[in-house]
């Protein structure tokens, strides 16, 4: 059974949830190398994003790595609001990644992949060029996916997967480690269990995740509608993980505290006018990792009605309170608004 190399990093990030903490740099780093897509998935938050498309150039690319390296970031995770293998520079990005001694990850709905590219994934020889992917789903059936996904290309994400299983077990490498990660609405244990059941004779890992439904608005919320009415109330975490350890970064250097941010509503900085480790130590990003950390997500215009359900619910932190007194959050604010992040005030212009 092969391990997730990224395991060590994300068991590190998992202590930090546990004792309620921070690092003192981004442990890894969600990239995303453009925010335009090949799909049009009805459930996907890219259809009401409201910034420039593009792609990362290979400067800002290059800039990147470096301050990773020098900030001690451990991975680069190539996902973002967008489809990573759109980037015609991406093995070449990998491999920057790679010879600066972090690790790498794509999420990727594998339409694009083509037979070439999963050898060079399966190099014998090579330095592996990816450690660990994630390919994404949504549904446990190919009509669910011709649903949420709205194409009918199942067989092609289908096939690679087995592609790349097949090569890397053939070659006996033991990385790229492979996941196939989807979400549900109203389906069954029973039915979760049959798709586990039968994924897990094929990839590494199988995980079913929730789909996430309630920040969309307007034409995007009408394309859900039946997904939302058969959808099951969840519990609202009351405390946030997500901004805890990582960053994100957007295609134009844009770095944002959460992978859930598709328009910038938690931004923090830009790579190409400060250092990560500037844009980490900040005061503001220090002040929003504290309030998301004692419960104050009703305060900004992202997190309010944020559906994210962490495996650490307030519930579990046995001694959880909220840990600041009232000066500090209206200090912490004050903070927050000199910075470019949106508040559940923010009015756009
Ligand atoms: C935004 S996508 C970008 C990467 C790539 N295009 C893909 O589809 O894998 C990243 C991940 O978020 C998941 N995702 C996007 N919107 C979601 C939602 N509303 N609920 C649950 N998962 C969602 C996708 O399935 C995918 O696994
Ligand atoms: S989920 Fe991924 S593939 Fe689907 S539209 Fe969003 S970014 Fe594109």
């Amino acid at each position: 059974m092969i391990s997730n190399p990224l395991r060590p990093i994300y068991d590190l990030a998992n202590e930090y949830t546990s004792k309620r903490t921070f690092p003192d740099n981004p442990l890894y780093m969600d990239v995303e190398l453009t925010n335009l897509c090949n799909m049009d998935c009805i459930f996907c938050q890219r259809q009401q994003m409201d910034r420039l498309l593009g792609y990362m150039s290979m400067e800002g690319f290059t800039e990147l790595v470096k301050q990773s390296q020098e900030a001690g970031v451990k991975a680069l995770r190539f996902v973002g609001w967008g489809e990573s293998f759109l980037h015609k520079s991406i093995m070449e990005m990998l491999k920057m990644v790679k010879d600066a001694g972090m690790m790498t990850h794509i999420t990727t709905n594998a339409l694009l992949i083509k037979d070439d590219t999963i050898d060079k994934l399966c190099e014998v020889g090579e330095a592996n060029l990816l450690d660990s992917v994630i390919f994404s789903m949504q549904g446990l059936t190919e009509e669910e996916y011709f649903k949420q996904r709205n194409s009918k290309k199942f067989h092609v994400l289908k096939s690679n997967i087995l592609k790349l299983v097949n090569l890397r077990n053939e070659r006996n490498l033991t990385r790229p480690f492979i996941q196939i990660m989807t979400s549900t609405t109203n389906e069954t244990d029973e039915e979760i269990e049959k798709f586990k059941e039968e994924w897990g004779q094929i990839v590494d890992l199988v995980t079913v995740g929730r789909t996430w439904l309630k920040r969309l608005k307007g034409e995007a919320k009408d394309r859900v509608k039946d997904l939302i009415e058969r959808s099951d109330e969840l519990a609202r975490p009351t405390v946030c993980n997500e901004v805890r350890y990582k960053f994100s970064i957007h295609w134009n250097g844009n770095v944002s505290a959460c992978c859930e941010d598709y328009d910038d509503h938690l931004k923090l900085g830009n790579i190409r006018e400060q250092s990560l480790k500037e844009i980490w130590d900040a005061r503001h990003s220090h002040a929003l990792r504290t309030l998301l950390n004692n419960g104050h997500q009703g305060k900004f215009d992202l997190c309010s009605n944020c559906e994210l359900t962490q495996p650490y619910r307030v519930e579990d932190f046995l001694d959880w309170k909220d840990d600041i007194s009232d000066v500090e959050v209206k200090e912490m604010m004050a903070f927050i608004e000199e910075s470019d992040i949106r508040t559940v005030n923010f009015v756009p212009e």
